[in-house]
């Protein structure tokens, strides 16, 4: 029987690189389009190191219709599989239109050729930021959307309302995967997230601030209704993030759920706090970590964290990576960051 073959939009990036290597090592065969924007191109070597197969790339823009229908007329694809976005928060509040242009152009592109060329399994990257504070936790999918505080946001909200609409008007067969907090890298410590200038999310920056190339943490806000006091978030392995995709690639392939669009949690269900992370790093590898407590930060949640029992129940898929696994394939990635583009 011939290998299923999967398009990957993003697949230099963090999530995407991950997965690759998921679907590569479960007898996928893998195109990726990337146009490196905010990846490198050394990611695809390393692909290649561990798995040792070398997909191939396509460096297209998934605006550029025309590039992107060169694409689909060279391969027939099975699943397509879109995590290519714009990812800042914070940048998407400063500069919304690049946002809108892009994260939503390049999925409404990717349909509408998915359509013409008889695509008909889509999954896409979601995010849990589309909740907002919830009002109820663990968070179900059946929370209703919150007010989007970001650019960023809305074209996760929006992103989950076209493919509803489109996915009603049949063609289409979409599973979207609300991520909760990928952090974590490889195990090969060949892979894992490449942020650029400095970072704004908390692994990244306490990775960074442990390794000496920033000073110090700051710990947004140690006056919230929780525990400690510092915020919680469900942190989910990266490599786990990867395998839930490849479970969701497996249910579109074999048509499993039906036809139409479906939504499902990604996380652990654990709520962990800053302060925990900050002490578990510190166990995990005998570091002092520089931190102080700062004010809060504007627009943060008090409390996120996963109910993953329709993941569990219907992807057959759950993490099982625990907050040491996390930390210690992020420090290994980190320690290595001086080999990191050696190609
Ligand atoms: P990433 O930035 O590492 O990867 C995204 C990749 O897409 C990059 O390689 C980039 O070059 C590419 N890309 C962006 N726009 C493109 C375009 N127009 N054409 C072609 N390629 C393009 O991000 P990531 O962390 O791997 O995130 C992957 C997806 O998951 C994104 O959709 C993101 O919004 C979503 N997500 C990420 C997180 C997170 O914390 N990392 C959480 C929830 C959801
Ligand atoms: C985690 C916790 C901070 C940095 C963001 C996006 C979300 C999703 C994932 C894409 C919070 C605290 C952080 C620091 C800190 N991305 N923190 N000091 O905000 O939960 O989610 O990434 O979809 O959309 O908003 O992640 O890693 O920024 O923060 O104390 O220097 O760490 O307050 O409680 P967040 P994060």
């Amino acid at each position: 029987m011939h290998k299923k073959l999967v398009l990957v939009t993003g697949g230099l990036g963090y999530i995407g690189s991950h997965t690759v290597v998921e679907l590569i090592q479960d007898g996928f065969e893998v195109v990726i389009a990337d146009n490196l924007s905010n990846s490198e191109l050394f990611i695809l070597d390393r692909i290649e190191q561990i798995t040792g197969v070398l997909p191939k790339l396509h460096k297209v823009d998934l605006c550029d219709a025309d590039a992107m229908e060169q694409l689909f007329n060279e391969h027939k694809f099975d699943v397509v599989i879109h995590f290519a976005a714009l990812k800042s928060v914070g940048e998407s509040i400063a500069k919304p239109l690049r946002y809108f242009q892009n994260n939503l152009n390049s999925l409404t592109n990717l349909l509408e050729l998915m359509i013409a060329n008889g695509v008909p399994n889509l999954i896409f990257s979601s995010s849990a930021t589309v909740y907002g504070q919830p009002e109820e936790l663990p968070v179900t999918e059946q929370s209703p959307f919150a007010k989007a505080l970001s650019a960023y946001a809305s074209t996760k909200q929006m992103g989950e309302e076209i493919l509803e609409k489109v996915c009603d008007a049949g063609k289409i067969n979409n599973i979207s995967l609300r991520y909760f907090n990928p952090v974590g890298a490889h195990a090969s410590g060949l892979i894992g997230e490449l942020p650029k200038g400095i970072p704004n999310n908390l692994f990244p920056y306490l990775m960074q601030t442990a390794s000496g190339k920033l000073t110090q943490l700051t710990v947004y806000g140690n006056d919230y209704p929780t525990p400690d006091g510092s915020c919680l978030r469900d942190y989910i392995h990266v490599v786990d993030l990867a395998k839930a995709h490849v479970q969701a690639c497996k249910r579109l392939v074999n048509n499993a759920g039906g036809s139409g669009f479906e939504v499902f949690n990604l996380g652990t269900g654990n709520g962990t706090s800053v302060l925990e992370i900050i002490k578990a790093f510190e166990n995990t590898t005998g570091q002092k970590l520089n931190y102080k407590i700062g004010p809060r930060r504007p627009g943060d949640a008090m409390a996120v964290y996963a109910d993953t029992q329709k993941a569990n129940s219907q992807l057959q898929w759950k993490a099982v990576h625990n907050l040491e696994d996390m930390i210690r394939s992020s420090w290994n990635w980190e320690c290595k960051s001086s080999v990191k583009s050696d190609g």
